[in-house]
Order: structure tokens, then sequence, then C-alpha cells
């Protein structure tokens, strides 16, 4: 007989954003700086995956004395801390369930290690949240974002100190408190596989102060690892219906050929990216990073306890970004392209966008397979889309059918990984008004379907308008993902 799969009645539908990308306002009302405040514009001949999102003591240092020239969009991002209101009634105005925001830490607790927290960074947030409720919007809150204060980074060296936990507890707790009536699903550390790829923005860590910068980034893991779970603890005391995800940017790895040695290799790349969750949901390191350890030399320093720690307060439920698929091969030569944390192999058989990120909305539906397979555990789309260079028309019309294609594709494959039997609670896709890229600080890597008139230079009015694929999405909402 015929299979019809279908949407289940309360999926959230909605959009993710991160505080550093949209909030700017990176000084007002007793903000501090944070790891994103450093993040450099750097133009794209000179642009690598390394300059654009490591930073340097020495740049620090420029930055801090007045001496550095470069611009900093992560200060800027589009005025959200202003325009909060227009921007919710936008998101309004397409249906949306639920919203993703980060709290921008260093807005709490400015320094990071500070005893009490800023009543004005407090307020903005009470803000933001009593403005989702006028529209029934759901939050969905993520305590860290690339943003971890620059105090830490000063003082412990990010997240490699173990102080960093202790902060970050006291900074979970307060907002679990202050927030109790108003955010149930939050999410702990965005994309926390970060920290080992570019270890300042997902930890605050200058790889320069480390003599073995591979067990830095590690520790800071562990530490990460522990403070997830600290904080899942404080929030089922201060919020007993409240739920905590891990989130994961989640890259599935196909073998490059059927030769078992390309098999083996994409395999282990599979270990390597779901090692997060595993330690999230299973509560334990994997048996199989016991080698990756040895091999690399890291010694993951534990106090008594955080075993415990780790498997008695696991996650609730499972968010992912999604953004590509990629190839493993144990020879990799030929014809590379770029991706969101990782570059790959070209797979002849997907288009690319224009950042060479590999579009494979099927590798969605395999994805949340597995991931379901694994886990048996909720699974919440938390970040999706596709960054495109958008024209403005002249009467001021925005015609992104690339994206509207895009999105549809893969919400096609997300109703049949429900008919699969998984457990999709809802689809937040990424920057649902255009805002700074995380990994190249344009502008012009556009997500939205609100368009903001700014450029990379930083030039324009803010102005929002509507694009295309507004009106499309309002339907899907509508529709309930009939209306494709
Ligand atoms: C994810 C991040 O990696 O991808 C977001 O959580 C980011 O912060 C998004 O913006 C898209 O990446 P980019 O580099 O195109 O902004």
């Amino acid at each position: 007989a015929q299979f019809k799969s279908k949407f289940p009645k309360n999926f959230y539908w909605g959009g993710a954003t991160a505080a550093n990308q949209i909030e700017g306002a990176f000084d007002v009302d007793g903000k501090g700086l944070s790891a994103a405040d450093f993040v450099e514009y750097i133009p794209k001949e000179e642009r690598t995956k390394d300059n654009a999102m490591e930073i340097t003591s020495e740049q620090i240092r420029k930055t801090l004395s007045g001496e550095s020239t470069a611009r900093h969009p992560k200060r800027e991002g589009i005025d959200f801390y202003h325009n909060y209101k227009e921007d919710i009634a936008l998101l309004a105005e397409m249906g949306f369930t639920a919203f993703r925001f980060s709290i921008h830490w260093s807005r709490i607790f400015p320094n990071g290690y500070d005893e009490t927290p800023n009543e004005a960074g407090l307020q903005f947030y009470d803000n933001v949240l009593d403005e989702l409720a006028k529209h029934k919007i759901e939050p969905v809150v993520t305590l860290s974002h690339y943003e971890t204060p620059y105090g830490l980074t000063e003082r412990y060296n990010g997240w490699v100190g173990r102080e960093t936990v202790d902060h970050f507890v006291r900074y979970a707790e307060t907002v679990f408190t202050r927030y109790k009536n108003k955010v149930k699903l939050w999410i702990s550390f965005n994309e926390i596989n970060m920290i080992t790829i570019s270890p300042f923005t997902g930890g605050g860590i200058l790889s320069d102060k480390e003599d073995n910068p591979m067990q830095a980034k590690y520790q800071g893991l562990h530490h990460q690892f522990v403070a997830s779970s600290l904080a899942t603890k404080k929030l089922h005391e201060i919020i007993p219906d409240g739920k905590m995800g891990c989130m994961l940017a989640r890259m599935t790895f196909y073998p490059n050929t059927p030769n078992p040695e390309d098999v083996l290799k994409a395999q282990k790349e599979n270990q390597d990216n779901l090692f997060f969750t595993d330690v999230h949901a299973r509560g334990e390191y994997p048996k199989y990073m016991e080698r990756f350890f040895i091999e690399n030399d890291i010694k993951i320093v534990k106090e008594t306890g955080d075993d415990e720690i780790i498997k008695q307060y696991p996650v609730d439920y499972i968010t992912i970004s999604y953004y590509m698929s990629l190839l493993a091969s144990a020879s990799p030569e030929g014809e590379v392209t770029e991706g969101n944390l990782l570059n790959s192999l070209k797979n002849p058989y997907l288009q690319a966008s224009d950042w060479g990120w590999q579009i494979d909305p099927i590798g969605l539906r395999v994805t949340l397979n597995d991931l379901y397979d694994r886990y048996q555990l909720p699974i919440f789309i938390v970040e999706n889309g596709i960054g495109a260079y958008d024209k403005v028309e002249e009467d001021g019309s925005i015609h992104d059918d690339y994206r509207i294609d895009y999105l549809r594709k893969h919400i096609e494959q997300m109703k049949e990984a429900i008919g699969d039997g998984v457990d999709l609670i809802g689809y937040l896709s990424w920057g649902p008004i255009d805002l700074v890229s995380m990994s190249t600080s344009e502008m012009s890597k556009r997500y939205g379907f609100i368009y903001v008139d700014k450029d990379d230079e930083g030039n324009g009015t803010l102005e929002r308008s509507r694009k295309d694929s507004f009106f499309w999405y309002k339907k899907v909402i509508e529709s309930n993902g009939e209306e494709l």
C-alpha cells in the first residue's frame, strides 16, 4: 500500500540565530567583550579557514591597545539589540512557532568571572522573551554560541581552565532562575565540536599560549562536557519540565568509493564527529576514543566525580546543524571543496552553494535515521539553510528561488525521515533574518527570509525587507509542511 508521511501536530517551525551574529551593541548597557568581539573581517582574497576564525594573542593585544585597524563585524551584527520588536514581529508574520537565539554570556557576566550578574543584560532578554510570548513563539535558548567572555580567556585561557566550569554553571543557574517561567527548551553548547576545530571560536582558547594545543582543546572540551551536565542538573532542579539539548555540527561522511579502505575511513570520520553526542547522550566517553587519545598523546585530566556527573546528567534531546555531507577517502586525492567546519572531496552527484558547501537533502534523511538509531532521543534540527548572494531588484523585491529550492528539498526529506520512524520535533532554519556569517564575517553570505540592507564593509540602512522565500515559508508553516 502507499505510505504517506506527515509532520506531527505541534511540530516546531521557525528559525535560529546567535547573539554575536545579530545583536550588535557590543559595549552597550554593561556588556563585556567576548571571543566573537575579536573576530576580524578578512577580505575574501586573504581569507583562510584559520585566519577567519582563529585569533592570536598579538591580534588581541593590538585590538585592546587600539593599534588594530581591523573591522569586527560581530560587534555590529544587524542591531537586533535595538530592533528586536520589529524583527520578532516579522518572524511572527511568517507564523513562527519557535525561535532560537543565544544569550550573550558577557551581557550577563561581563568578565565571565564576576560574582553578580548585570541587571541590564538580564532585562534585555526578558524583553526579548516577552516579545516572543506576545506572539506565541516558543523560545529555544543557547547558553554558549561562540561567546566565551574575554575575561575568562585572560584569566584561564578560556575553557582550558577548570575554573571556567564553575563560572559557566553560575551563569546557567542565573538565567534558569530568572527565566524559569519563560523558557523550557535549552541548549548548552552550540556545535560543541567547534572547540576541536577552532579552539578560540569554540572555547575562547588562545592556542599560541599552549605548549600542546591538541591537549588543551580536548581538555577544554572535557570541561564543557562536565559544565553541560552540571547545567542539566541545575536546569532540572530549577525548571522541572525544562529540557536540555546538546548541539552537534553533524557532518555525515560517505566513503569516496566502495573500497573497504574508504569505508573504514568514513566510519572513523563519523565516529570522530559522533563522539560529542555519544558523551552527551550516552553519558560516557566511547571506547573508540581511547585509541585516538593515545595516538595523539592526549591525557585528559579529570577530577574525581567527573565521570559520574557526565553519566548522571545526560541531555534530554539531541539538536544538530545540518548543511551538507562530506566524502572520506583513505587516499584523499582529487578536487576539494569548502565545507562548514571541514573541507571535503567533491561529490560528483551533488551541486554546491556559492561557498562550495555540497547540497545534499537525502543526506539529511540518512543523518536523522542514523542519529535516531543511535540514541532513540527526540531530535530537533536547529540549523539548516543555504548561504547565498541575493540580488535586490529595482522594485525592491528579491527572487531567492535557490533558497526556496534548498529548503523545500530538505523539508521533504525530513518528512520522509519522520515516516521512517524518527522522532523529529522541529525544524529551525539558520538565519531567518540576514546576519553576520560565522565563518567569514560577511554580510553578503545571506541565509534569511528577511533581507537586511548592510554590506560586507558595514554600509547600509539596516532596513528589513521580505524576500520571496518569506511568503513561501509562511505557507509551509501554515500548512504544517504540506504545501512545499
Ligand atoms: C553554524 C553556526 O556552524 O553554521 C552558525 O552555528 C553559523 O553560527 C552557521 O552562522 C552558518 O555558517 P556561516 O559560516 O555560513 O555563517
